[in-house]
């Protein structure tokens, strides 16, 4: 590390508590207008900074980690979620690579909670209708839904947040089912009195509903395709908070609309900002933009955990939250 404050570039807008402790511990470069970093201005970023923090919304591939200049040594993602990084490119330039975890794992899985609730329950569609000016008033058959207590709910990926949410449906009278690549701990499976499936495709036809929490990776890409989402039953609902990249898109929106299964509830998109048309004119999809972790005080903890990692690697100490362990400063 040169003498002085390390430069560390933002490429967005971070909460103003997290930016102000920034600016007093680092060089720090903000994003005030936070437009989204073209890959021109990541390259020329990691050509001058000591510390680049991205986001989910920034693609840092080997091209652009081929551009790190002398001093680069640390990329700080705000986030928890690494699929955006090329892992193999940093380990192989010698790059350390930090995320968030842990700070986010209950406001997502708030979230994740709320989309199992509005699926079934039509939420999103009743919000519509109400807003559209045609609501006539109640009338016994009106917005029928599925019950969720007495339904089995499917996690996909048993992780911090998967777990988190299990706690959660539990509290609805979901029965807890999950896939994982690995067993949880037997006292984790008996608080949750969760039913393990080494094998996905047999859960997925056994569950009501099925939550993606997994991360998204090569192996994950396209976990749920065409013929995975054949297994579920008709009445079955698919909530997404995870990577939009883990559900066949396509797949997912012919299956809403021929009604193979009952709704979905997403959060994640492959080509956000873009979100497939077909999935916006499903009228049993209910979305949100990308929010699960989208809390005040759930952005502020995490861009802590930046500072935290950003300020420990460049005392020269390992950085709490190693994705990928580089060459020491
Ligand atoms: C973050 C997320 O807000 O942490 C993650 O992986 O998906 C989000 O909740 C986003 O990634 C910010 O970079």
């Amino acid at each position: 590390m040169t003498s002085g404050k390390p430069l560390v570039v933002v490429t967005r807008k971070l909460p103003d508590q997290v930016e102000t402790r920034m600016m007093e511990l680092f060089d720090a470069r903000l994003n005030t207008d936070d437009h989204p970093f073209s890959q021109t201005e990541l390259v020329d970023a990691m050509g001058q900074a000591h510390v680049l923090v991205p986001t989910v919304t920034d693609t840092i591939d080997a091209h652009v980690i081929g551009a790190a200049g002398e001093n680069l040594k640390l990329i700080a993602n705000f986030g928890t979620g690494i699929n955006h990084v090329d892992l193999a490119a940093a380990e192989a330039g010698g790059v350390t690579v930090t995320n968030t975890p842990g700070v986010l794992t209950e406001d997502t899985a708030d979230l994740t909670m709320a989309l199992i609730l509005a699926a079934p329950r039509r939420i999103g569609e009743g919000e519509r209708l109400l807003r559209s000016g045609e609501w006539k008033g109640w009338a016994p058959t009106l917005m029928l839904g599925h019950r969720i207590a007495g339904k089995r709910l499917g996690i996909i990926g048993m992780g911090r947040i998967g777990q988190a949410v299990a706690r959660r449906a539990r509290g609805f009278g979901l029965a807890i089912h999950y896939h994982n690549r690995n067993r949880v701990p037997d006292a984790t499976e008996a608080e949750l009195e969760a039913t393990y499936w080494d094998d996905l495709d047999q859960m997925l036809a056994h569950v009501d509903i099925v939550s993606v929490n997994c991360p998204l990776t090569d192996e994950t890409r396209h976990l749920l395709n065409a013929e995975r989402l054949a297994l579920l039953q008709p009445h079955a609902v698919v909530v997404n908070t995870a990577r939009g990249e883990i559900i066949d898109e396509n797949a997912l929106a012919d299956a809403l609309e021929s009604g193979a299964i009952g709704g979905a509830g997403l959060d994640v998109f492959a080509g956000a900002p873009d979100v497939n048309s077909r999935l916006l004119a499903a009228k049993n999809a209910v979305l949100t933009p990308h929010m699960g972790s989208a809390t005040h005080a759930g952005r502020t903890a995490m861009g802590e955990k930046v500072i935290i990692n950003i300020k420990s690697f460049t005392d020269g100490n390992p950085a709490p939250d190693r994705v990928i362990e580089g060459v020491t400063t």
